[in-house]
């Protein structure tokens, strides 16, 4: 009785001082919605940034698959485009390094699809007409599938982990994986509450049912043997202000699960769980995931092919440090 009271108390000079979860919740949403951003209406140069990133990802995306579809995604080249324009007129350094990459993606794009027989000449001269130089950083990467992971350091293990999309048809030793996911145990947490959950789903039917409520898989869906999903529990939060906990630490312990894998000697691929409801509720019945669960993000698993295997390039821009 006493700790509810005490419980009460405190909830009450939260609000009052203006720090209760629902204040929390509404400060981060207002936040969210002012800097947000949205495709081919940025504001700021951080937004313009994210949006090309993202933009030209999708173009490093295409052009690692296999079956490669020549003039593949015109939408997102257009805006793409319309991006870089609109982040030029605003007088915005052109030399940064995001912007010389997107540069790269779109003559790549232009290239390779000149090798399939397309030539486009109006994109060539719109894309020739946009400000700055292109850099040698954008497109794909070809991952060979000798590395031995286990005898990396590090740094070697951080640099080299890529994301796979493109698997043999091997079935996956589910042992290693679940090793993987006994070695990502040792993940930090807040006061070592340990909220995540890992489900293998090892079912090719169930595989198929869950990733069609997933937008990012799409052209390599087929070729995942086993898909993880990674939950956090909010029954592990403590009520007074641990709002976001559990997505700060079921990304720890994902990212972790993604070194792990690789470690293994598996390939894997991260996918999103910023799904619409509709999407989520889907998942949720498919493998009964309990509504005091967060979802916090799918991951594909699956052998390297035996020859090299095509994947995005996924440059890194250098590291913000400040010392303050
Ligand atoms: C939270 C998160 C969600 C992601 N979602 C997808 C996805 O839906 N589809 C996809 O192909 N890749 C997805 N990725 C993979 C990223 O594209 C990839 O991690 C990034 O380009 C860096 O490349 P790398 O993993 O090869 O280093 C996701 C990664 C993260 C961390």
């Amino acid at each position: 009785m006493i700790y509810k009271i005490k419980h009460f108390l405190r909830t009450v000079i939260n609000i009052f001082f203006g720090n209760g979860i629902d204040q929390i919740a509404g400060k981060y949403m207002r936040s969210f919605k002012k800097y947000a951003f949205v495709d081919c209406s940025c504001k700021y140069k951080e937004q313009f940034e994210a949006s090309i990133i993202k933009l030209y990802h999708t173009l490093e995306k295409g052009m690692a698959y296999d079956d490669y579809r020549p003039g593949f995604g015109k939408d997102n080249v257009n805006k793409l485009i319309l991006s870089l324009e609109q982040y030029e007129a605003k007088g915005y350094d052109v030399n940064e390094f995001f912007y010389e990459t997107a540069l790269s993606c779109l003559h790549k794009y232009i290239s390779k699809n000149e090798e399939y027989g397309l030539i486009d000449e109006d994109l060539k001269n719109r894309v020739n007409k946009l400000a700055g130089s292109p850099n040698e950083c954008g497109g794909t990467l070809k991952v060979y599938p000798t590395v031995d992971a286990d005898k990396m350091n590090y740094e070697q293990l951080m640099e080299q982990r890529h994301s796979i999309r493109h698997f043999s048809a091997e079935e996956v030793d589910i042992e290693l994986v679940k090793d993987a996911i006994r070695i990502a145990q040792y993940t930090p947490s807040a006061c070592n509450r340990q909220c995540w959950r890992t489900r293998i789903i090892a079912d090719k039917n169930m595989i198929k049912a869950v990733l069609s409520n997933q937008g990012g898989n799409r052209g390599f869906g087929q070729e995942i043997n086993k898909l993880l999903l990674i939950t956090a529990d909010l029954r592990a939060q403590q009520r007074n202000r641990e709002v976001f906990e559990a997505f700060i630490d079921g990304g720890m312990y994902a990212e972790s699960v993604l070194n792990a894998l690789f470690y293994k000697g598996l390939g894997s691929v991260p996918l999103s769980a910023a799904l619409t409801n509709t999407q989520a509720k889907n998942i949720r019945e498919l493998l009964n995931i309990p509504e005091a669960e967060i979802l916090i993000m799918l991951i594909g698993v699956g052998n390297y092919s035996k020859e090299a295997t095509t994947t995005t390039l996924s440059s890194r821009k250098n590291a913000y440090i400040e010392v303050i």
